[in-house]
């Protein structure tokens, strides 16, 4: 498999190269035949060009790769976030990426948060409009089609139950948003009854964030519209020990074509003091080789990955003093203890 990279921004662009060593070293002792090509992709070239996400760019991703690797977008010089908008929604969007898997891992075990990634708030549909320079009415429409919540929906209730999870939440706002609150509750309602192992429950937005942060063991799956999904998963790294830790897998299920990225952003505040923490970013690796069904090499990765963040290389933002490389020489000297010998070169038939 060929992974098209896109560091970024800030700390996007620390945390995703001190990562692919790692990658290679699992790719290589598993013969997974894995490579790679960065793309600049961010915004410096967006100042310099004006170019985001680059003209048939989607096409060449969907014909020349089977994923992408993202670090994070977001700089103070363009404070709209207009480049980021181009490159990642437009990524997610036009990628039909619109499930977004976020596991929460927490001591009690894992909530399988999914966020749907491409319409509701996020649809792109809206406008304003000005008098005298000030904007006098503004408007971001929220808006679902059935076709998108239905594949939404039935996708992360098969890996819930492939997974054996039990329960699913749906999170909703029907109370005051009752048009795309309904189709969610009936299509969600309806694809239930597929999976009869499953319970399901519906909540309200307001009063799930209360329960998670006071009880997170109340949930195993749990399925949000966009920007419902976007906070729950601040909420949920915040529950797991930080924002440096969470990993996403944002997946099309007609292709099954992926992206994978921290859930963290390019956190300008330490962009540039070199302890970023790596781990969601390397995490959203584990969660590429598991997509891509190398579950024996996913394993391998994430204990390493579990060991040195309980270790003195940790970075500061888990108590330690080791900075975003020193973290990574940890990670990789743990594999290079524990990833298998590599496989020997194929000989073909006739040559000896
Ligand atoms: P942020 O996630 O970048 O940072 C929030 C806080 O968490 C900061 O204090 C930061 O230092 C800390 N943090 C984040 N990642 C960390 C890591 N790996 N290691 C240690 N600490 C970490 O959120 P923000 O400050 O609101 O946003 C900064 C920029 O990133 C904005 O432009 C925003 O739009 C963008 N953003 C991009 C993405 C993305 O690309 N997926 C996600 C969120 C925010
Ligand atoms: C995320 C980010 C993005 C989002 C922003 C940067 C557009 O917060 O990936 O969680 O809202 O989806
Ligand atoms: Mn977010």
């Amino acid at each position: 498999m060929r992974i098209a990279v896109v560091p970024g921004d800030g700390i996007g662009k620390e945390v995703v190269p001190a990562t692919l060593p790692a990658l290679t070293a699992v790719s290589e002792a598993f013969g997974l035949g894995l490579t790679y090509d960065v793309l600049d992709w961010g915004a410096d070239r967006w100042l310099a060009t004006g170019v985001g996400l680059p003209p048939g760019a989607l096409d060449r991703l969907s014909r020349d790769y089977g994923a992408v690797y993202l670090g994070a977008l977001g700089d103070p010089r363009i404070p709209d976030m207009a480049h980021g908008r181009d490159i990642l929604l437009g990524l997610r969007r036009g990628l039909d990426l619109c499930v977004n898997h976020r596991p929460v891992v927490l001591e009690h075990g894992v909530v399988d948060l999914y966020r749907e990634n491409t319409q509701g708030l996020y649809a792109g549909v809206g406008g304003s409009v000005a008098r005298s320079g000030a904007v006098t009415v503004a408007i971001d429409e929220c808006v679902y089609t059935r076709e998108t919540v239905e594949s939404f929906v039935r996708y992360c209730l098969a890996r819930l139950h492939a997974a054996g999870r039990r329960r699913a939440t749906l999170v909703h706002k029907s109370n005051a948003v009752p048009n795309t609150g309904r189709l969610w509750q009936d299509v969600f309602r309806r694809e239930l009854r597929a999976f009869p192992g499953l319970a399901g429950s519906e909540e309200y937005a307001d009063s799930f964030c209360y329960h998670l942060v006071r009880d997170p063991s109340r949930y195993e799956g749990v399925l949000a519209p966009n920007l419902f999904g976007d906070v729950i998963s601040d909420i949920g790294a915040a529950l797991a020990g930080g924002l440096g830790l969470a990993p996403s897998a944002s997946i099309c299920p007609d292709t099954g074509f992926a992206l994978f990225e921290p859930v963290h952003g390019s956190a300008p505040d330490i962009a540039g003091t070199g302890t970023a923490n790596p781990y969601g970013a390397a995490m959203s690796l584990v969660l590429l080789l598991e997509h891509a069904g190398h579950r024996a090499a996913a394993e391998v990765f994430r204990s390493c990955l579990v060991e040195a963040a309980a270790g003195p290389a940790a970075t500061p933002d888990l108590g330690g003093g080791g900075t975003t490389r020193q973290f990574m020489a940890e990670v990789t000297a743990l594999l290079e203890r524990r990833l298998p010998a590599a496989p020997p070169a194929a000989v073909g038939p006739g040559t000896d």
